[in-house]
C-alpha cells in the first residue's frame, strides 16, 4: 500500500522504514530542511541501532522517499500517519499544536477519501478533535476516517519493537478504516487489538504510565531499603518472580528520563483532571521520579561535605543506554546541580557527548571512562552502558583521587568494589544521605 508519514523523527522515521521493510511504498514528510537533507543523503540524524542500515536499503529499494510537502504526501497516499511531536505544554498538558496543524494541512489538500491515523502519543479525545478540525478546514470531498494506532517502540530497540511488537493496537470507528489498517499490518506477526479510537489513545498513556509507576514504586521501595537495611535488588527479584508482577521495569535507580515517560505521565494526569477525574496516583509517579534525582544529589553532597572545587567524574549522559537522546536525562539535571554547587565535571558517554556539549559545554569531555575518573574526587554513574560494567574497578581506583563511587543504576560490581576497599553508594542498597525524614 501507499503510506504517508507526517513527521520523520524517532517514531515517524522508524515507522516509515519498517513499513517499507514490509513491502509498502512510503513517503515521509519533515519540515526541518537540515534533517530532510540528511535523510535524503541516507543519514539518520540520531543514534538508533539498525536504522541507518535499513534507511540505506530502502533508499535503493525505492520504497521510501522524503519530502517537505504535506500536500505531496496527501496526494500520494490514501493512509496518512501523524507522527509529529506532542511535547509537554503548560501544567503538563500535551501541546497539540503540531497535530492540529497537520490535521489542517491534510484537510486543505485532500481531494478524495483519506484515512488519517494518529501514531503520535495523544491524550484521549484527540481523535474527535482531529475529525472536527478536518471537517472545519476541508475544501473538497469530506470523505475521511480518523483512527488511532499508538506506537510502543523504545529508543535503542525501536526497529525490533516495531517489526516484532507485543501487540498492534488499532482504534477505529468504521469498517473501512479497520480494513485498511488490517491490510497495512498484515505482514506483521503480532496480536491485533481492535478498539474504539478513545480506548486506543488511552491504552498508550495507560501503558506508559503503568511502566513509569513500576519504576517509581521500586524507587520508593528503595527508600525503605535505605532506611531499614533491606536490599532493593533482593526485593525486586523476589517480587519479579511473581508472573503477575514480572521482573521488567523494577530496576531502582536515579529515576526515569526520556521523551516519553515524563511527558506521558504528566499528560495523562492533566487530561484526567480535565475530565474531572482526580489523578493523585499519577501525580505521585512524577513526584517520586523528581525526588529520586534530588535524593541522589543530596547523597553526593552529604558524602562529599563540600562540592565547591571538587572534581567529579560522570559516566553516562544519555537517558538510557543505546541512545544519544538527552531529553529529560537525569545526567543533565545532575550535571547542572553539581556545576551550580561549584564542582568541576569530567564527563563520558559512548555516543551522547556531542549532544551533551550542545547543552553544557563548560565541562571536560573525556576520551574514555578512565580519562574521566583521572584525578576525580568521586565517580558518579548515571547511565548503565555495558562499557562501564566492563571497566576494571582496580584501574578506576588507581585513577580516582578518592575511591568513592555513586552508582545511580546499581550496575557496577559492588563486591569487587568493596574487596578493593572502595566506597560504592547505590540506590536502595545501603543507608544514604542525612538521617531524618525521607
Ligand atoms: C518508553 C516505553 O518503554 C515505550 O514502550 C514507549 O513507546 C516510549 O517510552 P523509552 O522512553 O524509549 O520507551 O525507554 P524505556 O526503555 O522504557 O526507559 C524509560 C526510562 O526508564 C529510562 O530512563 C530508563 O533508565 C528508566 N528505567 C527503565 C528505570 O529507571 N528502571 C527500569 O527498570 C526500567
Amino acid at each position: 500500500m501507499k503510506i504517508a508519514i507526517i513527521g520523520s523523527g524517532h517514531v515517524g522515521l522508524t515507522t516509515g522504514i519498517c513499513f517499507a521493510e514490509k513491502g509498502h511504498e512510503v513517503i515521509c514528510v519533515d519540515h526541518d530542511t537540515d534533517k530532510l537533507a540528511r535523510l535524503r543523503n541516507g543519514e539518520v540524524w540520531f543514534f538508533e541501532p539498525k536504522l541507518p542500515e535499513l534507511l540505506k536499503k530502502h533508499h535503493s529499494s525505492k520504497r521510501l522517499r522524503f519530502t517537505d510537502s504535506t500536500a505531496e504526501a496527501v496526494k500520494f497516499a490514501s493512509v496518512i500517519f501523524i507522527c509529529v511531536g506532542t511535547p509537554t505544554g503548560e501544567s503538563g498538558k500535551a501541546d497539540m499544536r503540531y497535530v492540529e496543524k497537520v490535521a489542517r494541512d491534510i484537510a486543505e489538500t485532500m481531494t478524495d477519501y483519506r484515512l488519517i491515523v494518529e501514531k503520535s502519543t495523544v491524550p484521549i479525545m484527540t481523535g474527535e478533535r482531529v475529525k472536527s478540525t478536518i471537517l472545519r478546514y476541508v475544501r473538497g470531498d469530506a470523505h475521511f476516517d480518523v483512527a488511532s494506532n499508538p506506537e510502543f517502540l523504545r529508543e535503542g530497540s525501536a526497529i525490533d519493537d516495531t517489526l516484532k511488537p507485543d501487540r498492534i493496537v488499532i482504534g477505529v470507528d468504521s469498517a473501512k478504516a479497520e480494513t485498511l489498517l488490517r491490510e497495512i499490518y498484515a505482514p506483521f506477526e503480532a496480536p491485533m487489538v481492535v478498539t474504539s479510537i478513545g480506548s486506543a489513545e488511552l491504552i498508550k498513556h495507560a501503558s506508559n504510565s503503568f511502566l513509569a509507576l513500576k519504576i517509581s514504586f521500586i524507587n520508593w521501595i528503595a527508600r525503605v531499603c535505605e532506611q531499614s537495611g533491606a536490599d532493593v535488588h533482593e526485593v525486586a527479584r523476589g517480587m519479579g518472580l511473581d508472573a503477575r508482577i514480572g521482573a521488567a521495569f523494577l530496576n531502582a535507580g536515579i529515576g526515569y528520563g526520556g521523551s516519553c515517560f515524563p511527558k506521558d505521565v504528566e499528560a495523562l494526569a492533566a487530561i484526567s483532571e480535565e475530565l474531572g477525574v482526580e489523578a493523585p496516583l499519577i501525580r505521585l509517579i512524577s513526584q517520586i521520579n523528581r525526588e529520586q534525582r534530588e535524593r541522589f544529589f543530596e547523597a553526593i553532597q552529604h558524602e562529599l561535605w563540600v562540592l565547591q572545587d571538587k572534581t567529579i567524574a560522570l559516566w553516562g549522559l544519555s537517558f538510557k543506554p543505546n541512545t544519544d537522546d538527552l531529553r529529560e536525562a537525569p545526567s543533565l539535571w545532575l550535571a547542572q546541580r553539581l556545576l551550580k554547587a561549584g564542582a568541576k565535571l569530567r564527563v563520558h558517554d559512548p555516543v551522547a557527548m556531542p549532544a551533551f556539549k550542545r547543552a553544557i559545554s563548560d565541562v571536560y569531555f573525556a576520551k574514555d571512562p578512565l580519562d574521566a575518573t583521572s584525578g576525580a574526587d568521586a565517580l558518579v554513574l548515571c547511565t548503565e552502558w555495558p562499557q562501564y560494567r566492563e571497566v576494571d574497578l582496580a584501574k578506576v581506583k588507581a585513577t580516582l583521587r578518592v575511591p568513592l563511587i555513586f552508582d545511580g543504576r546499581n550496575c557496577l560490581d559492588r563486591r569487587q568494589a568493596e574487596e578493593l576497599g572502595m566506597t560504592l553508594i547505590g540506590v536502595g542498597k545501603q543507608r544514604i544521605g542525612p538521617r531524618g525524614k525521607h
